[in-house]
């Protein structure tokens, strides 16, 4: 479904990525983990179109995203969620109107389909008319989930989702992640520092080391035999695996 091939991106004299290569297939959930800095949510905003690469391509269903105008379909089809839920929503919209208004461009803003999309997030009705201010973070982020899927989108890149939530919370909105892959049947691109959280819910990881791709295999080899230093430095610094912890 998406293909990053040699994806390179330089801010000024600055190489932030260099020669990224990965693929996701439709229904996949992908891991991206990497120290602060590395360049995953570079690569999140290359392929939200958001920022320009400065080399490579990247293709959705064999189509050049570098290509297509702003407004082509794929739009629809790749959506992203961001770590900061206050800071997504629009604090003098209600969450009606912040839910309603992917819809509204594409002509089918029903109260009904605003209500489905709540419920399929763990809200309801009662919170229409509420403003970011009268919502926990949690909520704020179940809202902005309901607003990216709301176009029914194929992809949804999450880029550090549960960073900004209690750890009680994390775990529900996990269990909430894991519904939502299965009810949607959509695949995510799921952007974290935390090893244990992404071993729990991505069937394959990528460790990105300083804009370079340095592992790219199943969940449970990542744990149970990882190949790159790096990638044994991330579990040693996550107590979940005290084991790489010598
Ligand atoms: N607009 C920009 N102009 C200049 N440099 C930038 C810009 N955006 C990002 N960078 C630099 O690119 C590098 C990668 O940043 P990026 O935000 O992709 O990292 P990250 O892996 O998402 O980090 P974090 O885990 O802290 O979110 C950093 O060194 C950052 O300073
Ligand atoms: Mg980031």
């Amino acid at each position: 479904m998406l293909q990053v091939k040699n994806l390179q991106k330089a801010y000024r004299s600055k190489q932030v990525l260099h020669a990224i290569d990965f693929a996701i297939a439709q229904g996949e959930i992908v891991g991206l983990i990497g120290m602060s800095g590395s360049g995953k949510s570079t690569i999140a905003k290359c392929i939200m179109g958001l920022d320009k690469p400065s080399g490579g391509d990247i293709l959705w269903n064999d189509q050049s995203l570098l290509k297509w105008s702003a407004r082509s379909s794929w739009r629809q089809d790749i959506q992203i969620v961001f770590q900061d839920p206050r800071t997504s929503l629009n604090p003098r919209w209600t969450v009606r109107r912040s839910i309603a208004e992917p819809l509204r461009n594409y002509g089918s803003a029903t109260e009904a389909r605003i209500v489905q999309l709540l419920l399929e997030v763990g809200l309801d009705e009662r919170y229409l008319n509420r403003y970011p201010d009268e919502l926990s973070t949690g909520q704020c982020q179940r809202v902005c989930i309901a607003r990216a899927l709301a176009l029914k989108p194929k992809l949804l890149i999450l880029d550090e989702p549960l960073s900004a939530l209690d750890v009680s919370i994390q775990a529900q909105m996990l269990v909430l992640l894991k519904q939502l892959h299965l009810s949607q049947q959509v695949s995510y691109l799921f952007i974290s520092h935390d090893i244990a959280v992404v071993s729990e819910l991505c069937e394959r990881v990528l460790v990105i080391e300083k804009g370079t791709i340095v592992e790219d295999t199943t969940a449970i080899r990542l744990i149970s035999e990882p190949k790159h230093a790096y990638t044994r430095k991330l579990l040693a610094d996550t107590p979940t695996f005290p084991q790489f912890n010598q």
